[in-house]
């Protein structure tokens, strides 16, 4: 079986949120599980990517044509760990300083050459994918472009197309004029019909336009059938259902592993979770914080995004009686930035806001964190959380989307962290108070860590389902 995977970003060359996770890890593991699977990642090749001078090999160089003009594409590849890897270059793709702008319809630009030209690439290599498997919306225009290309005795003829949707507010809205130029219109053929604001939108578009779809966990795949967490499409989704699934993410257990982690200050496992409180003595007097025993430390560790109720979460911190810490590290909205830095600010003896991307300091944190809070308004599956309970820091999340697939709620010797009502100030201020509580019963909470640095959240168990779901795919009809 042959896939072409396309992501706007993946780890290890470039990370804003959940999605690199995904594509950094998912196509290894694809291979992994299966030895007749080949597996080949489209990148845009990022102004951040080409900064780090990779070793990378010149394979191909076309046009795509553009209402304008043609516009010259280079295409470099990678070899790593026997996956390839292609990087998509082009003049709007790697002058832009950033993966996403506030730019709508430059992104539109840019995300449609990219995904044209991963489809044209392909082409041009006579490599013929059985599936084009395609995330998020800046992947999406590959769909609307193969549907439109796939007829008898077409190249891609008996090319398959797989959406996954990893974020479903984010749309891509703003890219329609850039569709059009690059030659998708509305004769997109469609399994479904739209309403009218989202016909040449890209992620609606894919939505009706591929053969199969499917969300980060079963929970959200049902949520987002309804008018809550739909968007608008709902119906759309509702009538593509019998072609929607949901599979939950995975992390890369070797990766994540406070065993083996040489960023930390003490490496531990679940037999000696005791180490914790050496990585905890050590971040807080990096970050000016005096250490006093049985004092929790509350973390959050996130894009600062609405979707992540960090609102909600400092709202809680300031209504809490209880001693605790608090540190946030992460880095988006600037309201929120600033919501936290205040925070930070009036109560310096016990808060930090750490507005940056710091991947070192994010282990330290987990490895120094009793808690992490992930008060989500929605979570397709939500990474952090899996991440927190193999580093023994306990989460408090809400109960929405992949967090409920994955925090088992504590009761009574088992579970694995604390539930919350979503989008409920009043009552995820409650939980926290009774997770604390929970937190100076010595015994109870070494089960609750043990319980959690004990589940098995490796790629190969998702790696497995998307096996299955792509039969399901290649099956005649
Ligand atoms: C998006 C979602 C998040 C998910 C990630 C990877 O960032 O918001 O819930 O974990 O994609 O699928």
């Amino acid at each position: 079986m042959k896939i072409l995977f396309l992501s706007a970003e993946a780890e290890p060359f470039v990370k804003i949120g959940g999605l690199a996770d995904v594509a950094g890890a998912l196509p290894n593991a694809l291979q992994e599980i299966d030895p007749q699977t080949e597996v080949r990642l489209a990148l845009p090749y990022h102004q951040v990517i080409k900064q780090q001078n990779l070793p990378l090999e010149p394979i191909a160089a076309y046009t795509i044509a553009h209402r304008d003009g043609v516009i010259p594409v280079q295409v470099y590849r990678l070899i790593q760990n026997d996956l390839t890897i292609y990087f998509i270059s082009a003049e709007p793709i790697t002058k832009a300083p950033t993966v996403y702008s506030e730019d709508p319809g430059f992104d539109g630009y840019k995300y449609t050459l990219f995904s044209l030209a991963a489809l044209r690439l392909v082409e041009i290599l006579r490599w013929n994918p059985d599936i084009i498997h395609a995330n998020d919306w800046h992947a999406s225009m590959s769909i609307s472009y193969l549907v439109k290309e796939r007829f008898p005795n077409s190249f891609f003829e008996n090319t398959k197309a797989l959406l996954t949707i990893h974020n479903l507010p984010y749309m891509g809205q703003g890219a329609q004029p850039s569709m059009i130029a690059f030659g998708i219109g509305e004769d997109v053929p469609s399994k479904t019909s739209l309403p009218d604001w989202a016909k040449g939108v890209p992620l609606p578009m894919a939505i009706a336009a591929a053969d199969k779809l499917n969300t980060v966990s079963k929970t959200y795949a049902k949520e987002m059938l309804t008018p809550e967490f739909g968007c608008g499409l709902e119906q759309v989704l509702q009538s593509r259902a019998t072609d929607l699934t949901g599979i939950i993410n995975g992390i890369d257990m070797k990766l994540w592993n406070p065993r083996t982690d040489t960023e930390i200050s003490q490496k531990f496992d679940r037999f000696t979770t005791e180490q914790k409180e050496d990585n905890k003595k050590f971040l807080l007097a990096e970050l000016g914080l005096k250490y006093s025993p049985n004092t929790p430390l509350l973390a959050i560790i996130s894009r600062l995004e609405y979707q992540k109720g960090i609102d909600q979460a400092i709202h809680a911190l300031r209504e809490l009686d209880q001693d605790f810490y608090f540190i946030g590290l992460g880095t988006g909205n600037h309201q929120i930035e600033a919501l936290m830095t205040d925070y930070q600010n009036q109560n310096y003896e016990k808060a930090r806001a750490l507005i940056k991307y710091d991947g070192k300091l994010a282990r330290q944190l987990y490895a120094a964190a009793d808690f992490v809070l992930m008060p989500s308004l929605y979570e397709p599956c939500g990474i952090t959380q899996m991440i927190a309970m193999r580093y023994g820091a306990v989460p408090i999340v809400s109960q929405t989307g992949g967090l409920g697939d994955t925090v088992i709620p504590y009761l009574h010797h088992k579970g694995t962290g604390f539930l919350a009502q979503r989008n409920n100030p009043q009552e995820f201020k409650a939980v926290i108070q009774k997770a604390i509580q929970t937190y100076h019963n010595k015994s109870e909470w070494l089960r609750i860590q043990r319980n959690g640095m004990s589940a098995d959240f490796s790629w190969l168990n998702a790696a497995q389902k998307y096996q299955e779901y792509y039969q399901t795919l290649l099956l005649k009809e």
